[in-house]
């Protein structure tokens, strides 16, 4: 049996397949249950007990050499066939998926760019702010209902510590370490608590306006704000502005655009009024400037703050708010062609 196992031992050693098929027939002749090593093993019953021992380890030998050298063989092959089936040089490459711009950034940096051939120029402020940038600085008295709970996110733990409502906090930090001219644009996210529906959501975003020099006026309000309305809508654009009331402004409007869905002959998105609101703005109240750090007898100057949101449901209409922060990637998708 020992001559045996010895032969067998010198066939595996010498054992080469050109192809999987070959390799097949040498795994089922020497490892299958009826190969020629599972036959050592039914005869291994009969060897006397004095030389178990010594045939056991030889035939275990045999074995582990006939798996190890079969299993070395396979992968061999495999690694043959990812060479030179597998890949294919001349082939062309699949084409790079490119990310789309979400709708929101679309729409704000149109804002930004058509401020910044206006001269002005991008600033920005920490969204987790104090009550003096947001409110006080501003103008809010101390009994202001939008200091309230329901429109405001307080910190627990640090009372004068607020989620900032709107970008207009940024006029401020800038007013106090800067003297006019200034002339700024500040794109930035604001919190509310509001309840979130299709109209309505916690966290939106929004662009301010500020410019500050000698002798500004409302005139010069009126131009920006038309030029703006007909860059970003169209050349057909008309506005129209109405008197309203902001604390950090006065005299204060907001204005509307003819609706640019049904341009201007009345549609169920403007209400049948053919005209929709799109911001709020005024000329920066004198005690404003006085509370950070400018003269208001030698300047004055004019702000307006928009939503984006509001701009870009006007542009693309999109119906429900809450598409804006899902990250639906078809959603997004639809916006591929418009930068
Ligand atoms: N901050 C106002 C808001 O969040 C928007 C606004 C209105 C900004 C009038 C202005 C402005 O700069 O002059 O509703």
């Amino acid at each position: 049996m020992i001559a045996k196992i010895e032969q067998l031992l010198q066939e595996v050693a010498a054992l080469h397949a050109s192809n999987a098929e070959e390799l097949e027939a040498l795994r089922i002749k020497y490892l299958s249950k009826k190969g020629a090593i599972n036959d050592l093993m039914a005869d291994f019953r009969n060897v006397p007990a004095e030389l178990k021992k010594e045939v056991g380890m030889k035939l275990n030998e045999l074995k582990n050499k006939a798996q190890e050298t079969i299993s070395a063989l396979k992968e061999q092959f495999e690694c043959q066939n990812n060479d030179s089936e597998g890949l294919d040089l001349t082939r062309t490459a699949s084409a790079v998926k490119l990310g789309t711009r979400h709708p929101l950034s679309i729409v704000r940096n149109e804002i930004i760019d058509i401020f910044a051939r206006l001269g002005f120029s991008i600033a920005e402020g920490p969204e987790i702010e104090d009550d003096w940038h947001v409110f006080s600085a501003l103008n809010f008295a101390e009994d202001h209902p939008a200091r309230d709970m329901q429109d405001t996110f307080f910190i627990e733990s640090h009372p004068d510590v607020v989620l900032r409502t709107h970008t207009s906090s940024v006029q401020s930090r800038v007013m106090e370490t800067s003297q006019p001219p200034i002339r700024i644009i500040c794109p930035g996210r604001v919190y509310r608590n509001e309840a979130i529906s299709y109209r309505a959501h916690c966290f939106f975003h929004q662009v301010e306006a500020l410019y500050i020099d000698k002798n500004v006026s409302f005139t010069d309000l009126k131009q920006v704000l038309l030029l703006f309305a007909k860059e970003m809508f169209g050349a057909d654009t008309k506005i129209r502005l109405r008197p309203s009331y902001f604390p950090f402004t006065e005299p204060s409007a907001e204005m509307d655009i003819s609706c640019n869905i049904c341009g201007g002959k009345g549609c169920p998105f403007c209400k049948h009024t053919g005209w929709v609101e799109i911001l709020g703005c005024g000329m920066v109240d004198p005690n404003v400037l006085d509370s950070n750090g400018i003269d208001s007898k030698i300047y004055s100057g004019y702000a307006l703050g928009m939503g984006v949101e509001r701009i870009t449901n006007l542009k693309y209409q999109v119906k429900d708010l809450r598409m804006f922060s899902e990250n639906d990637t078809r959603f997004l998708k639809e916006f591929e062609a418009a930068y």
